[in-house]
């Protein structure tokens, strides 16, 4: 299935604009001068390890991806290979060299492992009607990473202005954040767009799918979500049920609309509440 010559034209444009206004940060470009080492450890040590994790992670993604998405339309293929991979391997790497300097481990991202639920999708996925599926499944994770990329991001640029570390506030945390909308816009319009063309057996299919599957950013096992349920408690986000809904508010427009006054998916919130659950049976034991 084609999208429309509209939406297909808009998102060329948005991939264009992105590659030209947003080029990889350069290393050389970071002003790591820090204030209060052990004191900016302490508090978003954990949270420094855990994005850089997910950031380098991007390459499994790709290989995710080209699982998924045996045969992707060229827009895709030219966002990941072009704009969204090269950006995101170098936050990894900017987050990962300011944790090495705070005297951290480096981050150890799994750039390898596909689950099996993955290849069997991936399988499937040579059926073209599958495929559409499998593409509107890529596009909401894809939505809700980015969209937790951005709140995060606010939120620990903010903490790190509070501490008075202002050069990697604006020399790490703002040029990265700067560059996670753009990402959640592309997979926000490509949702938008599939979504309308998707008969009514697929989009079943994928409310299935994503309510048996849903986890958060970076969160495949049971450790990893207790370390998410960590970063949360120390970004301070409050309520992970409102958390919840911020991340998954476009999905639920899309594929909830007629289950009227939800706030947020089940899926998302129990994935959510379940994380800061095992933070803090972790921290209590
Ligand atoms: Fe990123
Ligand atoms: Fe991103």
């Amino acid at each position: 299935m084609r999208r429309g010559t509209y939406s297909e034209a808009r998102l060329s444009d948005h991939v264009d604009r992105l590659g030209h206004d947003h080029p990889p940060i350069d290393v050389a470009s970071v002003d790591f001068t820090v204030r209060r080492p052990a004191e900016l450890e302490r508090r978003f040590g954990h949270v420094l390890d855990y994005m850089a994790r997910v950031e380098l992670e991007v390459d499994r993604n790709v290989l995710e991806l080209t699982t998924l998405l045996p045969d992707p339309p060229e827009i895709d293929r030219r966002f990941y290979a072009d704009v969204w991979q090269p950006q995101e391997i170098q936050h990894g790497l900017v987050l990962d060299e300011l944790q090495a300097r705070l005297g951290r481990e480096r981050a150890e991202p799994d750039l390898t492992s596909i689950g099996a639920k993955l290849r069997v999708l991936g399988a499937l996925a040579h059926v073209s009607a599958v495929q559409d599926v499998c593409r509107m499944l890529y596009y909401l994770t894809g939505m809700a990473t980015e969209r937790s990329a951005v709140l995060a991001y606010n939120l620990l640029h903010d903490g790190l202005v509070d501490l008075g570390e202002t050069a990697v506030a604006r020399t790490v945390i703002a040029p990265i954040r700067r560059q996670e909308p753009g990402h959640y816009a592309f997979y926000q319009l490509s949702a938008r767009g599939l979504w309308d063309e998707l008969a009514g057996w697929q989009r079943w299919l994928v409310r299935r799918l994503r309510s048996v599957s849903f986890s958060p950013v970076g969160a495949g096992d049971a450790t990893q979500r207790r370390d998410f349920g960590e970063v949360m408690r120390r970004l301070e986000v409050g309520d992970p049920d409102d958390f919840a809904a911020q991340v998954a508010r476009v999905e639920r427009d899309l594929l909830w609309s007629h289950r009227r006054g939800l706030h947020v998916p089940p899926y998302v919130a129990r994935a959510f509440r379940e994380a800061a659950e095992l933070a803090a049976a972790a921290r209590a034991a």
